[in-house]
């Protein structure tokens, strides 16, 4: 397409306008020149902030977000009545309301969409991605900042490699000024933040961890949303998100895509996986509601640097993200550049790995904090859960929820292992590979994709796993 764009629709323009653009609606416009008639500006925001750890005095106020709270939890009920009412045979039930369309449907009555929040659940939902759309803007940026031109070709990651980082972090402009369109005057500001890696290698797969929490996050909560439009806008953001995840795993040589289904999480599970890398916020910084659960650490976290990236002790950076490191790898053990081309891992569009990172059967090493620990902006926030004896290890993949019984638990050292279970999702897919999520919880409550926050009340520490 001639960049300068011929037609615009309705709406959309105002989307992309000022921050306190609520309703969102615009007049149609339609122009015959290559001019363009209107650059509608992004969110304020700088492109360096300062980065390290949290070093101010203490936050005045801490604790996540709470009014009055009127139960403990939310109690199982069987399906809405009427769930199975709609006979699924393929014929036409109701007479269509114009032509070539069904009866159905929400929002289709011609009612004008307005692109804002429509609860504290949309608003606390959209607050969050919008916290993990402001770190993406900048952890990628800081990246190539911070790393030298050799170090990132000595990965194979060439100029035009990353130019396309550089422009996965411009697009995060565009979806945080998305979201602060939706939210209004109070949606939450660029903050600083405190990247726990220290070369390429770990830069990168704490990028393809971090965008998995992020798009998994937002599945999470997406169809729960009141706001219909808030929901199309945000997918029409998340669906960029998943390739950046994917292109950082092609980055780091591992398989783009080892599952037929991404897994969506509870947004205190993203909250979480985020906070402990966010360092400092503004003043008056709009605060989240969702908790923070202890950390969860993989002793023996697959590292896929490595050859054999199950031979692993101890090998991982930045809390419950288990974010490889590549401190203690000799360099004959990097995949990097080995010179059998069944194991090497150097950055492409696919890589086999013929040792797998993880498999049924494996034994999982685990160490998880106590709760009580200040984190997130400011240290501001307080970790904390329920659950006083973990029992089982959650593993959350795919569509999956599976459990495995914790086995030598010591409350003492907050250690025990798990085996990793043999489950598919589909004949033909393991369910349990690639980047995904491992929580340790007090029973096996069986949950299902929509209904998977239910598991909160359970959870007693949470880690991101690198199955394969
Ligand atoms: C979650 O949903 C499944 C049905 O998909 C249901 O059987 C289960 O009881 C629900 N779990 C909870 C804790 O509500
Ligand atoms: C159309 O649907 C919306 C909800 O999506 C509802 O609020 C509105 O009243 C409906 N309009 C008519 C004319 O039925
Ligand atoms: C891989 O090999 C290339 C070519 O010999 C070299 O420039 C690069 O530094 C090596 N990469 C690593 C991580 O050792
Ligand atoms: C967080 O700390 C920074 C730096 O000390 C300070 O400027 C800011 O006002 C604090 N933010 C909040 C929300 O307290
Ligand atoms: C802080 O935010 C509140 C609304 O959340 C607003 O009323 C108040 O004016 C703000 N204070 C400052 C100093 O910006
Ligand atoms: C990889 O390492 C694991 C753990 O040390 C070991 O059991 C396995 O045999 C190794 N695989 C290969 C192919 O060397
Ligand atoms: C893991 O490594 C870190 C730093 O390399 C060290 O401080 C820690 O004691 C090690 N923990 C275990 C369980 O080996
Ligand atoms: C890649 O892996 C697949 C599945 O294990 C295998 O069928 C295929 O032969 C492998 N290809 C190469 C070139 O290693
Ligand atoms: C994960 O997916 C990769 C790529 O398809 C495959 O080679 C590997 O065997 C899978 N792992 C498991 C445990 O199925
Ligand atoms: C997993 O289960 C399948 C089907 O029962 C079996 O063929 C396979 O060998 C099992 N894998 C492991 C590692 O036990
Ligand atoms: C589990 O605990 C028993 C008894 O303390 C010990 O003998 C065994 O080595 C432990 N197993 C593992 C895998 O740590
Ligand atoms: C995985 O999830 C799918 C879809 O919900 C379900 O049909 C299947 O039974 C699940 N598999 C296991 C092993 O739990």
């Amino acid at each position: 397409m001639a960049s300068g764009s011929l037609l615009r629709a309705a709406g959309l323009l105002a989307l992309l306008g000022r921050a306190d653009a609520v309703p969102l609606v615009s007049q149609a416009q339609t122009t015959v020149s290559s001019q363009q008639t209107l650059i509608p500006s992004v969110v304020p925001h700088t492109d360096v902030t300062s980065h390290g750890p949290f070093n101010g005095p203490p936050a005045t106020t801490t604790g996540a977000l709470s009014t009055s709270v009127l139960s403990p939890f939310i109690p199982a009920l069987p399906p809405a009545p009427d769930v199975f009412d709609y006979q699924a045979d393929g014929e036409l039930h109701a007479d269509q309301p114009a032509p070539f369309t069904p009866s159905g449907g929400v929002g289709t009555n011609g009612s004008a969409p307005v692109y804002r929040v429509q609860s504290d659940f949309d608003y606390q939902s959209l607050a969050l991605a919008l916290y993990q759309e402001w770190i993406e803007y900048d952890l990628f940026h800081w990246g190539l900042a911070t790393f030298s031109v050799e170090e990132f070709e000595a990965y194979g990651i060439n100029a035009e490699d990353r130019y396309l980082i550089q422009y996965m972090a411009e697009q995060e402009l565009g979806h945080a000024t998305v979201i602060t369109n939706m939210l209004g005057p109070q949606a939450p500001k660029q903050c600083t933040y405190n990247y726990p890696v220290s070369n390429v290698r770990e830069y990168i797969d704490f990028n393809q961890k971090l965008t998995r929490w992020g798009e998994s996050g937002v599945y999470g909560f997406l169809p729960h949303l009141n706001s219909g439009p808030a929901a199309q806008l945000l997918l029409q953001s998340i669906t960029v998100e998943a390739r950046q995840q994917l292109i950082f795993r092609q980055f780091g040589g591992q398989f783009p895509m080892p599952e037929w289904h991404t897994p969506g999480i509870p947004q205190s599970w993203a909250w979480t996986l985020l906070a402990p890398y966010i360092s400092s916020c503004p003043y008056n910084q709009t605060r989240l509601v969702w908790q923070n659960f202890p950390a969860l650490h993989i002793l023996n976290q697959p590292n896929a640097a490595r050859i054999n990236g199950s031979d692993v002790w101890n090998e991982t950076t930045g809390g419950s993200s288990n974010t490889l490191s590549t401190a203690d790898i000799p360099s004959s053990e990097l995949c990097v550049n080995a010179t059998d081309q069944t194991l090497d891992c150097t950055a492409a569009i696919s890589q086999n790995r013929s040792i797998p990172l993880s498999y049924p059967g494996h034994q999982v090493f685990l160490q998880w904090d106590s709760p009580g620990q200040l984190v997130g902006p400011n240290n501001s926030y307080v970790t904390s859960t329920n659950v006083i004896e973990p029992k089982f290890a959650a593993w959350v993949s795919q569509l999956n929820v599976t459990y495995s019984p914790l086995l030598n638990v010591s409350l003492e050292y907050r250690t025990a292992y798990t085996i990793q279970p043999n489950v598919s999702t589909w004949e033909g897919d393991p369910a349990i590979n690639g980047t995904m999520f491992l929580a340790l919880t007090d029973v096996d409550l069986y949950v299902t994709p929509y209904n998977l926050t239910q598991i909160n009340l359970h959870v007693g520490a949470l880690a991101v796993y690198q199955a394969g």
